[in-house]
């Protein structure tokens, strides 16, 4: 097992980086989630870079930017684990050269002020801004991204489509705790009674997918009764198209859910086949 080369610079990714890469952006505090997206581009690409900063820009002022865990001498020895050969790791003043306020941004269009972006108005600018620029400093043939945040994946991919970024973007399969709870770096947030309380939303997302030959509306309704009986309040639970839009009967879509158990907010979302 060899430790991955770790690099703070675009010289030094230049040098570390040979042949195909695939890219696997991180915050860091890695988990399994994590490291089954390392692990599905490994065999793609002769060099695997995971890079890992907690981006300020994607941050409101009041959320948990200082205390995001930074677990990083770990995070280093768990890509090793896998395989990883580079571990990006740069300063905000690599990714910011001009600042935090520096006044260009990515604008992630309506489907950026849906769901998530209606909860937390200023984080997709910030998140695809960031890529972005990852995209510009690692140059990746191809990125992969989970679909545990699946909004985020729907826009990352369109923007690498519609500002032809040359980059393919993959979307890896959600991994899940044994009782379903879909992991998080933000689990870690949980009290013991409000971490068995969460099972409950992947508890409601299954119920829901069951009652899809009924269609969307059926499928609404049985997730919210299961939560309903756990206690947990939705911001949203929302059956859409597999590409956000609208949900169409007989074909496949997406239920979305965001809740907040105790402080920590939680999302997760499956796939349902739609009943006529
Ligand atoms: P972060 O929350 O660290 O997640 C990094 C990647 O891991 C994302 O693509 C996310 O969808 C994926 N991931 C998280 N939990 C997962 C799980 N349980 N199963 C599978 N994949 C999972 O998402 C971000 O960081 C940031 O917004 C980032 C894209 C790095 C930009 O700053």
């Amino acid at each position: 097992m060899t430790r991955p080369l770790i690099v703070r610079t675009r010289e030094e990714l230049r040098a570390a980086t040979t042949g195909t890469v695939a890219l696997v952006p991180t915050m860091g505090a890695l988990h399994d989630g994590h490291l089954s997206l390392m692990r599905h581009v490994r065999p793609l690409a002769d060099t695997v870079v995971t890079s890992i900063f907690v981006n300020p820009t994607q941050f409101a002022p009041g959320e948990d930017f200082d205390t995001y865990p930074r677990t990083f001498e770990r995070d280093v020895a768990l890509c090793a684990e896998v395989g990883v050969d580079v571990v990006f790791a740069p300063t905000v003043d690599v990714m910011y050269p001009a600042g935090l306020d520096g006044t260009v941004r990515v604008d992630p269009g309506p489907l950026g002020r849906i769901l998530e972006g209606e909860m937390r108005p200023t984080m997709f600018q910030g998140v695809l801004t960031v890529v972005a620029k990852l995209f510009g400093l690692v140059k990746p043939d191809i990125a992969i991204f989970g679909e545990k945040d699946y909004q985020q994946l729907t826009l990352i991919r369109l923007m690498a489509q519609e500002l032809c970024l040359g980059v393919e973007v993959l979307g890896g399969p959600t991994v899940r705790e044994t009782d379903g709870l879909a992991m998080s770096s933000r689990n870690a947030y949980l009290t013991e009674d409000e971490r068995s309380l969460a099972a409950g939303i992947s508890e409601a997302l299954h119920a829901g997918a069951e009652a899809g030959s009924a269609g969307a509306e059926a499928v609404v309704a049985a997730a919210a009764r299961v939560l309903q009986s756990r206690g947990i309040t939705a911001d949203y639970l929302v059956v859409t198209g597999p590409d956000l839009g609208e949900a169409q009967p007989g074909q496949e879509g997406r239920l979305l859910v965001a809740a907040r158990v105790g402080e920590p907010r939680l999302l997760d979302n499956v796939a349902v086949h739609l009943g006529e």
